[in-house]
């Protein structure tokens, strides 16, 4: 049996224990620092917290970060990793990947997606449904684009930035680390470390 365990009993884990039972894992167990407060994910159960997943990480083929918020999931792969975890990347089979991609650990890769050719996605990433990453971008770790987002070729995101949903990168932008590009939002040049931008052309955000 083929057992998959996810860390973070989230909506985005339940898409991607979905993802995993359709790429051919055989069962797959939740694990969630709020438990035993909350005992079930959708269809599947919440069977502990991450010191019971770290006690019994040799149990499962495979172990991966379902933690939406960018630095929180690539500081828990770095310690499931740490701790001897077998970090697995999942791709959606209607993915369509170039085999001149790169795609680092832990990554989940949901349907629809395009990733072409000489492009990079660092660890710990998530490629949301139907987002496009063309040819020759570099993606550094826990980037989270997400759904229907396009970043043209030879952009550039930083370390655990958020592209949101619907976003536009024009081609050669060059997004920092840590930056929030709002839903809809179109880049077309530089967006510095830490910023959160919107709207088109995308400039700094900040609540009133
Ligand atoms: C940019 C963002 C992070 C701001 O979040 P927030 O601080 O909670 O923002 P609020 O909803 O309180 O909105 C504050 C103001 O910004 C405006 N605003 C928020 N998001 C905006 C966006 N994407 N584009 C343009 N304006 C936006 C709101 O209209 C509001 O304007 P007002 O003060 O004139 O009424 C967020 O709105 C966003 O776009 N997140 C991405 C969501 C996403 O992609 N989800 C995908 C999950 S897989």
């Amino acid at each position: 049996m083929k057992k998959l365990a996810i860390l973070g009993a989230s909506g985005h884990g339940k898409v991607v224990a979905d993802l995993a039972l359709t790429c051919g894992w055989s069962a797959v167990s939740f694990f969630d620092d709020a438990w035993p407060d909350i005992v079930r994910n959708g269809a599947w159960d919440v069977v502990g917290d991450s010191g019971s997943l770290i006690k019994n990480i040799s149990d499962y083929a495979g172990v991966i970060v379902a933690i939406g918020e960018c630095t929180i999931r690539l500081a828990k792969q770095t310690q499931l990793a740490q701790e001897n975890g077998r970090l697995v990347t999942i791709i959606h089979p209607t993915a369509s990947i170039s085999p001149y991609a790169t795609i680092g650990a832990g990554v989940v890769i949901m349907a629809g997606v395009v990733i072409s050719v000489d492009t990079s996605i660092g660890d710990a990433s998530i490629i949301n449904s139907g987002a496009i990453v063309e040819h020759d971008c570099v993606l550094g770790n826990a980037v989270h684009i997400a759904p229907g987002a396009v970043l043209s070729g030879n952009v550039t995101v930083g370390d655990r930035s958020w592209i949101g949903v619907g976003a536009i990168a024009r081609q050669g932008a060059r997004i920092g680390a840590g930056v929030t590009v709002g839903a809809g939002a179109v880049v077309l040049d530089q967006v510095r470390d830490g910023l959160t931008v919107v709207g088109c052309p995308a400039i700094p955000y900040s609540k009133k």
